[in-house]
């Protein structure tokens, strides 16, 4: 069946196609990892195909010096139906191995096709990408159609329901890359003497800085000396370049271990790159007046995310809330998607995602977009699609984030929700709004935040003694302390397969109490004067039954037992400060299992599908 989530990389041209293939594999495989492959074509006849199972490093190690080309398709699979093994990664192939396809997404007809144009083959693999490549190969071969109309007759054929990115090879076109897209992301990258592809600027990013994007249901015919674009109808489309500036070596490692501690790291750095995007020099909020003024005009604001995302939502809603006084529900798309709520008169949507590329927020973007109503999507990634698609975007400029396990963009998410709920609160001449000195305190939570990405010593201390062995752990907290709680434990889960749950301190001892047995790891996060007192109560709770207490609290409230201390800053964004050690007590809990921390199994870091 589909392959809907994967990296997806081309190149022609100039270039030793091999490298850069699998450079820029690695640069996706955050997108998927449990098989991988690449076609190779020389020029001259000569063409190799390799996929292995599992880690692109199994499929690096089945290279030999003789595979060479200088045309190339490679892909990154993550696989939600059908086995991850060889037979269905990616490149698939017609039967006489003239055609090589590439694809992520899903066909959402394939079986009607097969059934309607291949009874008589016989398929090797699962997948529905086999059906398409075998069935532009029939187009070809037995209705002689050449292959640019051949590729387009099959994309006709493909039900609209369906999501795919394509790049096709024929051997006997061997320098040229057939393109397509539709709900799946895919760009251009424009060299010179080359051109590329890929699922996301990244992969390119070492071979060129300018691309051009891709609209869905375009047909892009990629050549060493062009590209072009046309409609499906024939029409050519005229398309600028842009540059992306950003450093490739922003996407590398450097000397880390593992991206996630790196993106850590980088957080006080994120802050300070937000203030300087987004206040001016006397620390106002520079945002597009229509934005605040569209905002201003809305009688509830909606915040929609998943995972991560939708967690600093949860925060994004008690600033929203306090600094402008405006109503604000935060929603998990997956469940506005299909069970949309009774909206008021006059909403505005703000759409939270890293990575811009979610299906399920994608969902309710464009049913939202159908009704009407304006959007603003919060992403990290310029032109993903939920920007494009959004009324308006503000951007995270927290540089890429390819640890699967977010964090830096969770920040970043809430900063900029600060600054905007900020910038929204002043136009409407709120006092509260006036009074938070937004810029003063982000400055505050960098240094706050560089303290305590220097205690790493102190916090992989605390994961090996407490949290290595338990199978179950707990976050405690009340208000904003329980919105960090849910993502300190999917943090905790998500990288070390500790059964983790975030909870509402004072709701603990309404059931789930009885899960706390000896030594059961219960972390209590006290920011919050209103709550600290409560919060402590409640530990003293599972203390009397068993469990191991840690503490991280601020440092007005602290007491001299406290796990970990952190500095004060406004209530408001104590969040900033306190997921950075339970994001380092998950960081360092699943190094000491000896986990891949930056790719835990049965993840990807960007969810296409629904
Ligand atoms: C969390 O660490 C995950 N990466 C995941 O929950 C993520 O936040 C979620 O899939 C949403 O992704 P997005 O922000 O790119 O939309």
């Amino acid at each position: 069946m589909g392959i809907e989530m994967c990296g997806i990389v081309g190149i022609t041209g100039t270039k030793q196609a091999v490298s850069v293939l699998i450079n820029g594999l690695e640069r996706l495989e955050y997108r998927g990892y449990d098989s991988a492959g690449i076609y190779v074509n020389d020029q001259t006849g000569q063409d190799y195909l390799v996929k292995r199972a599992g880690r692109i490093a199994n499929l690096k190690s089945a290279l030999t010096p003789e595979i060479q080309g200088s045309a190339g398709i490679g892909h990154t699979r993550w696989a939600t139906h059908g086995v991850p093994n060889e037979i269905n990664a990616h490149p698939q192939y017609s039967a006489d191995e003239r055609f090589y396809l590439v694809h992520n997404g899903v066909i959402e007809n394939f079986e009607q096709l097969k059934q309607e144009y291949l009874a008589d083959v016989k398929f090797q693999s699962q997948t529905d990408t086999e059906v398409v490549v075998q069935l532009i190969d029939r187009f070809v071969v037995d209705y002689e159609m050449d292959t640019k109309s051949a590729f387009l007759k099959v994309l006709h054929l493909i039900s609209d329901d369906s999501s795919y990115a394509f790049v096709l090879m024929d051997r006997q076109t061997p320098d040229t890359l057939y393109v397509s897209k539709n709900k799946s992301p895919l760009l251009v990258g424009v060299g010179d003497g080359f051109n590329m592809v890929a699922s996301d600027a990244v992969a390119m990013l070492k071979e060129t800085h300018n691309f051009m994007e891709i609209e869905d249901r375009e047909v892009v015919i990629v050549k060493p000396s062009g590209v072009v674009i046309r409609d499906f109808d024939g029409n050519e489309m005229k398309r600028d370049t842009f540059r992306v500036d950003m450093d490739a070596s922003a996407a590398d490692k450097g000397t880390y271990p593992f991206y996630m501690l790196k993106e850590v790291d980088e957080q006080p750095v994120v802050m300070r790159k937000l203030v300087q995007e987004y206040l001016d020099t006397d620390g106002s909020p520079v945002i597009e007046p229509e934005l605040l003024s569209r905002m201003q005009q809305a009688d509830k604001l909606y915040v929609v995310g998943a995972g991560t995302s939708y967690h600093a939502g949860l925060i994004g809603a008690r600033l929203f809330e306090r600094l402008t006084g405006i109503p604000t529900q935060v929603f998990i798309s997956s469940e506005f998607a299909y069970e949309q709520p009774i909206m008021s008169k006059k909403p505005f949507f703000i759409f939270l995602t890293q990575s811009g590329e979610t299906a399920d927020s994608r969902e309710v973007l464009v049913n939202v977009k159908k009704q009407g109503w304006p959007t603003l999507t919060i992403t990290n990634v310029p032109k993903s699609t939920l920007s494009r698609e959004a009324t308006f975007t503000l951007l995270l400029h927290a540089g890429p984030e390819i640890a699967v396990a977010s964090t830096k963009a969770y920040t970043a998410q809430v900063a900029l929700q600060a600054i905007l709920a900020k910038g929204l609160g002043m136009a409407m001449r709120k006092q509260l709004a006036i009074d938070f000195d937004v810029k003063q305190q982000l400055g505050l939570v960098a240094v706050g935040m560089q303290a305590i990405v220097d205690s790493k010593d102190q916090l992989e201390s605390v994961a090996a003694r407490y949290l290595a062995q338990p199978r179950n752990a707990f976050y405690i907290g009340r208000g904003i302390d329980w919105s960090v709680a849910l993502e300190s434990a999917l943090k905790l889960k998500e990288i070390s397969y500790v059964q983790a749950e975030g909870f509402a301190s004072g709701e603990l001892k309404h059931g789930t109490i009885a899960l706390i047995e000896d030594k059961t790891p219960v972390i209590g996060i006290i920011t919050q004067d209103r709550t600290a007192g409560l919060t402590r109560s409640n530990l003293q709770e599972v203390v009397s039954r068993g469990a191991s207490v840690l503490t991280i609290a601020s440092k007005h409230l602290a007491q001299p037992d406290d796990t970990i201390v952190l500095p004060d800053v406004d209530e408001l964004l104590t969040p900033l400060l306190s997921v950075v050690p339970a994001q380092l007590l998950a960081y360092y809990t699943s190094l000491g299992k000896g986990l891949d921390v930056d790719k835990p199994r049965n993840l990807a870091k960007s969810v296409t599908v629904q």
